[in-house]
């Protein structure tokens, strides 16, 4: 079996721990593996199948001899130093929202549009979607092939991974801190999320949306490759720290009952269906945390709309929402074109 010389940069962070995790648990074709971080995390010691790796400092030279270059340092670290990674002769998979709406870089989901990862060899950049949009495109498809989306309604509940380790440790220690009758310290997030919900996900946009809501909008028409589906989104943080909520309604051209959606769904790969309303059996954030499917309940017909179908979607945001997608598109780029 092929081996590659992987990197990643941004592996002390949330997402970057859970990368190193699914790569141990796919087993990933690793031939050497470098752990990159900024200044403050050199010379961390980071486990990863049981033996022990320093962190080096993410610089223009760290990508010698690199194949796969995985990203989740954020957007800006990604701009500067993508670049020398292909440079250097890497394809990079870039977990921030820097590349995706570049016209010449892929945006990929799996289950979604796998055959738009052979366009890296543009620019050597395959982009990872925004995590909302990854958990609902996967249920979607099946049901836009079937019966092609006309308009979405979402609204998320978004956990505190998303904001990262520092909003993780924030949601618990405001618990605490409630708990002891102390005080509650906000720094990560702009308000209290403990016994709060927060409808602002990154800043606002010149129609009011958020940029949060407008990723939902253009990234989810470019991995559908479908510029004519409407879409509009709220997206709320919740106290909840690791699987991201979603309500979506679709309305579509032809008419999709509740079986056929059922039926479509059951056999969408990296779908699983929990919908036993008699039994009260739905995806819960809770209980579906460190899982890698993205998962539908609550499917039934839209009593407001002719051609329409409500859905209630849980996915885990670090898993399928950041690492997973991005390890997975690594696994086909290895196996189809590297
Ligand atoms: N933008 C997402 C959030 C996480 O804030 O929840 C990034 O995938």
């Amino acid at each position: 079996m092929k081996e590659f010389n992987v990197a990643v940069a941004g592996a002390t962070g949330a997402v970057g721990d859970v990368f190193l995790e699914i790569l141990a648990q796919r087993n990933f074709p690793i031939k050497n593996l470098k752990l990159l971080a900024s200044e403050r995390s050199v010379g961390k010691k980071i486990k990863f199948k049981g033996e022990e790796f320093v962190v080096e400092k993410l610089d223009k030279d760290s990508f010698q001899n690199i194949d796969i270059a995985l990203f989740s340092a954020g957007g800006d670290r990604s701009k500067e130093f993508a670049p020398y990674a292909v440079q250097s002769g890497a394809v990079v998979v870039d977990n921030s929202s820097a590349f995706r709406m570049d016209p010449e870089i892929p945006l990929v989901v799996p289950e979604v549009n796998p055959q738009d990862i052979a366009l890296y060899k543009k620019r050597g950049i395959i982009a990872n979607p925004n995590c909302t949009t990854i958990i609902m495109v996967v249920p979607l498809k099946p049901l836009h092939d079937y019966a092609k989306i006309k308009r979405i309604v979402v609204s998320t509940y978004q956990a505190v991974s998303g904001a990262g380790a520092k909003a993780m440790a924030e949601l618990e220690s405001q618990i605490r801190q409630y708990v002891n009758g102390e005080e509650i310290k906000v720094s990560a997030l702009a308000y209290q999320i403990a016994f709060n919900l927060i409808p602002q996900i990154d800043i606002f946009t010149d129609n009011l949306y958020t940029k949060e809501e407008m990723k939902m909008v253009n990234e989810t028409r470019k991995i559908m490759g479908d510029s004519s589906i409407n879409i509009t989104a709220t997206t709320v943080r919740v106290p909840v720290f690791r699987c991201h909520s979603e309500s979506v309604t679709i309305e579509t051209e032809k008419k999709i009952t509740r079986q056929e959606a059922v039926e479509l769904l059951s056999k969408a790969p990296g779908v699983t269906v929990i919908d036993d309303p008699q039994n009260k059996k739905y995806p819960m954030p809770l209980f579906l945390s460190g899982t890698d499917d993205c998962y539908v309940g609550r499917i039934r017909e839209d009593i407001s709309c002719e051609k329409g179908l409500s859905m209630w979607i849980v996915g885990d945001q670090l898993r399928k929402g950041a690492a997973l997608n991005a390890i997975q598109i690594a696994e086909i780029l290895g196996e189809k074109y590297l």
